[in-house]
Protein backbone atom coordinates (compact mmCIF):
# COMPACT_ATOMS: atom_id res chain seq x y z
CA UNK A 1 0.00 0.00 0.00
CA UNK A 2 2.55 2.14 1.22
CA UNK A 3 4.96 1.78 -2.30
CA UNK A 4 2.04 2.25 -4.21
CA UNK A 5 0.99 5.29 -3.07
CA UNK A 6 4.61 7.15 -3.22
CA UNK A 7 4.85 7.09 -7.38
CA UNK A 8 1.26 9.09 -6.96
CA UNK A 9 2.50 11.52 -5.63
CA UNK A 10 5.93 11.85 -7.28
CA UNK A 11 3.38 12.42 -10.30
CA UNK A 12 1.43 15.19 -8.83
CA UNK A 13 4.93 16.68 -7.76
CA UNK A 14 5.95 16.81 -11.85
CA UNK A 15 2.84 17.95 -12.76
CA UNK A 16 3.02 21.12 -10.41
CA UNK A 17 6.48 21.74 -11.78
CA UNK A 18 5.57 21.51 -16.09
CA UNK A 19 2.95 23.67 -15.46
CA UNK A 20 5.58 26.35 -13.13
CA UNK A 21 8.06 26.45 -16.47
CA UNK A 22 5.47 26.66 -19.36
CA UNK A 23 4.49 30.12 -18.66
CA UNK A 24 4.96 32.50 -21.01
CA UNK A 25 8.51 34.28 -20.14
CA UNK A 26 8.29 38.65 -19.24
CA UNK A 27 10.12 39.57 -22.23
CA UNK A 28 13.34 42.34 -20.74
CA UNK A 29 13.36 45.74 -21.07
CA UNK A 30 15.60 45.89 -23.91
CA UNK A 31 13.47 42.79 -25.87
CA UNK A 32 13.77 43.10 -29.82
CA UNK A 33 10.31 43.88 -30.96
CA UNK A 34 11.30 43.69 -34.62
CA UNK A 35 12.93 41.72 -37.16
CA UNK A 36 16.10 44.21 -37.53
CA UNK A 37 16.97 44.40 -33.80
CA UNK A 38 16.64 40.40 -33.84
CA UNK A 39 19.14 40.33 -36.74
CA UNK A 40 21.45 42.95 -34.50
CA UNK A 41 21.19 40.67 -31.66
CA UNK A 42 22.07 37.48 -33.69
CA UNK A 43 25.09 39.61 -35.24
CA UNK A 44 26.29 40.51 -31.73
CA UNK A 45 26.03 36.97 -30.79
CA UNK A 46 28.18 35.47 -33.80
CA UNK A 47 30.04 38.36 -34.01
CA UNK A 48 31.12 37.20 -30.34
CA UNK A 49 31.67 33.43 -31.25
CA UNK A 50 33.97 34.36 -34.35
CA UNK A 51 36.06 36.35 -32.36
CA UNK A 52 36.37 33.94 -29.89
CA UNK A 53 36.98 31.02 -32.67
CA UNK A 54 40.00 33.03 -34.15
CA UNK A 55 41.44 32.76 -30.54
CA UNK A 56 40.89 29.27 -29.94
CA UNK A 57 41.33 27.74 -33.44
CA UNK A 58 45.32 28.13 -33.02
CA UNK A 59 45.11 25.58 -29.93
CA UNK A 60 42.99 22.78 -32.21
CA UNK A 61 46.06 22.98 -35.07
CA UNK A 62 48.83 23.10 -32.30
CA UNK A 63 47.09 19.41 -31.01
CA UNK A 64 46.29 17.91 -34.41
CA UNK A 65 48.66 15.35 -35.03
CA UNK A 66 47.37 14.59 -39.12
CA UNK A 67 48.77 17.37 -41.60
CA UNK A 68 45.88 17.35 -43.60
CA UNK A 69 43.95 18.00 -40.15
CA UNK A 70 46.33 20.88 -38.82
CA UNK A 71 46.33 22.32 -43.08
CA UNK A 72 42.41 22.39 -42.86
CA UNK A 73 42.11 23.84 -39.56
CA UNK A 74 44.90 26.83 -40.26
CA UNK A 75 42.86 27.35 -43.92
CA UNK A 76 40.03 27.69 -41.57
CA UNK A 77 41.17 30.07 -39.49
CA UNK A 78 42.24 32.82 -42.27
CA UNK A 79 38.70 32.67 -43.10
CA UNK A 80 37.62 32.98 -39.83
CA UNK A 81 39.54 36.26 -39.41
CA UNK A 82 37.51 37.21 -42.48
CA UNK A 83 34.05 36.18 -40.87
CA UNK A 84 34.93 38.85 -38.22
CA UNK A 85 35.15 41.03 -41.09
CA UNK A 86 32.65 40.49 -43.33
CA UNK A 87 30.83 40.86 -39.89
CA UNK A 88 32.06 44.25 -39.24
CA UNK A 89 30.70 45.20 -43.03
CA UNK A 90 27.29 44.04 -42.10
CA UNK A 91 27.46 46.20 -39.24
CA UNK A 92 28.17 49.30 -40.78
CA UNK A 93 25.62 48.25 -43.72
CA UNK A 94 23.17 48.67 -40.71
CA UNK A 95 24.87 51.74 -39.46
CA UNK A 96 25.19 49.77 -36.46
CA UNK A 97 28.99 50.07 -34.24
CA UNK A 98 30.04 46.44 -34.25
CA UNK A 99 29.43 44.88 -30.69
CA UNK A 100 30.14 41.67 -29.57
CA UNK A 101 27.69 39.89 -26.65
CA UNK A 102 28.75 36.75 -25.43
CA UNK A 103 27.36 33.88 -26.98
CA UNK A 104 26.77 31.28 -24.28
CA UNK A 105 26.30 28.44 -27.14
CA UNK A 106 29.75 29.28 -28.54
CA UNK A 107 30.95 29.64 -25.48
CA UNK A 108 29.81 25.50 -24.43
CA UNK A 109 31.31 24.47 -27.91
CA UNK A 110 34.18 26.01 -27.26
CA UNK A 111 34.88 24.12 -23.65
CA UNK A 112 33.72 20.92 -25.22
CA UNK A 113 36.50 21.62 -27.31
CA UNK A 114 39.18 21.86 -24.64
CA UNK A 115 37.75 18.96 -22.67
CA UNK A 116 38.07 16.74 -25.82
CA UNK A 117 41.46 17.49 -25.92
CA UNK A 118 42.00 16.26 -22.24
CA UNK A 119 40.02 13.08 -23.04
CA UNK A 120 42.00 11.35 -25.85
CA UNK A 121 45.63 10.46 -26.58
CA UNK A 122 47.74 12.51 -28.67
CA UNK A 123 47.36 10.79 -32.73
CA UNK A 124 44.13 9.68 -34.31
CA UNK A 125 41.60 9.31 -31.58
CA UNK A 126 42.77 13.25 -30.65
CA UNK A 127 42.52 13.87 -34.46
CA UNK A 128 38.86 12.52 -34.34
CA UNK A 129 37.94 14.12 -31.15
CA UNK A 130 38.67 17.66 -32.37
CA UNK A 131 36.69 16.56 -35.81
CA UNK A 132 33.79 15.69 -33.81
CA UNK A 133 34.49 18.95 -31.50
CA UNK A 134 34.75 21.04 -34.96
CA UNK A 135 31.30 19.98 -36.54
CA UNK A 136 29.36 20.90 -33.35
CA UNK A 137 31.20 24.52 -33.92
CA UNK A 138 30.40 24.29 -37.73
CA UNK A 139 26.62 23.24 -37.67
CA UNK A 140 25.80 26.30 -34.90
CA UNK A 141 27.89 28.84 -37.11
CA UNK A 142 26.06 27.00 -40.48
CA UNK A 143 22.17 27.44 -38.85
CA UNK A 144 23.19 31.00 -37.06
CA UNK A 145 24.70 32.31 -41.11
CA UNK A 146 21.40 30.32 -42.33
CA UNK A 147 19.32 32.28 -40.40
CA UNK A 148 21.10 35.52 -40.42
CA UNK A 149 20.81 35.37 -43.98
CA UNK A 150 17.06 34.66 -44.63
CA UNK A 151 16.91 37.89 -42.05
CA UNK A 152 18.64 40.04 -44.02
CA UNK A 153 16.77 38.76 -47.00
CA UNK A 154 13.10 39.61 -45.22
CA UNK A 155 15.18 43.24 -44.60
CA UNK A 156 15.98 43.85 -47.81
CA UNK A 157 19.53 44.15 -46.83
CA UNK A 158 20.91 42.06 -50.32
CA UNK A 159 24.52 43.27 -49.76
CA UNK A 160 24.13 41.64 -45.77
CA UNK A 161 22.62 38.89 -47.16
CA UNK A 162 25.40 38.35 -50.20
CA UNK A 163 28.36 38.80 -47.09
CA UNK A 164 26.50 36.29 -45.13
CA UNK A 165 26.12 34.18 -47.50
CA UNK A 166 29.53 34.15 -48.50
CA UNK A 167 30.44 33.11 -45.14
CA UNK A 168 27.95 30.52 -44.85
CA UNK A 169 29.64 28.95 -47.89
CA UNK A 170 32.78 28.68 -46.18
CA UNK A 171 31.29 27.12 -43.12
CA UNK A 172 29.29 24.82 -45.06
CA UNK A 173 32.90 23.67 -46.96
CA UNK A 174 34.83 23.61 -43.70
CA UNK A 175 32.41 21.31 -42.40
CA UNK A 176 32.54 18.77 -45.36
CA UNK A 177 35.89 18.82 -45.11
CA UNK A 178 36.10 17.72 -41.89
CA UNK A 179 33.88 14.99 -42.51
CA UNK A 180 36.32 13.73 -45.34
CA UNK A 181 39.48 13.91 -43.40
CA UNK A 182 37.02 11.68 -40.75
CA UNK A 183 35.72 9.50 -43.31
CA UNK A 184 39.01 9.49 -45.55
CA UNK A 185 41.39 8.05 -42.74
CA UNK A 186 40.75 9.70 -39.24
CA UNK A 187 38.47 7.41 -38.04
CA UNK A 188 39.80 4.13 -38.54
CA UNK A 189 43.31 5.03 -38.04
CA UNK A 190 41.63 5.65 -34.16
CA UNK A 191 40.13 2.26 -33.89
CA UNK A 192 43.85 0.88 -32.93
FE1 LIG B 1 32.93 31.38 -38.96
FE1 LIG C 1 33.58 28.03 -38.96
Amino acid sequence: MAKAKAPAKKAAAKKTSTKSTSRKVAPKKDAATELMELFEHGLKDIYWAEKALVKALPKMEKNASSPDLKKAIAKHLEETKGHVSNLESVFSIIGKKAQAKKCDAMEGLLEEGKSILEETSIGAVRDAGIIAASQKVEHYEIATYGTLATYAKALDLKKAMTLLLETLDQEKNCDETLTDLAKGGINLDAID
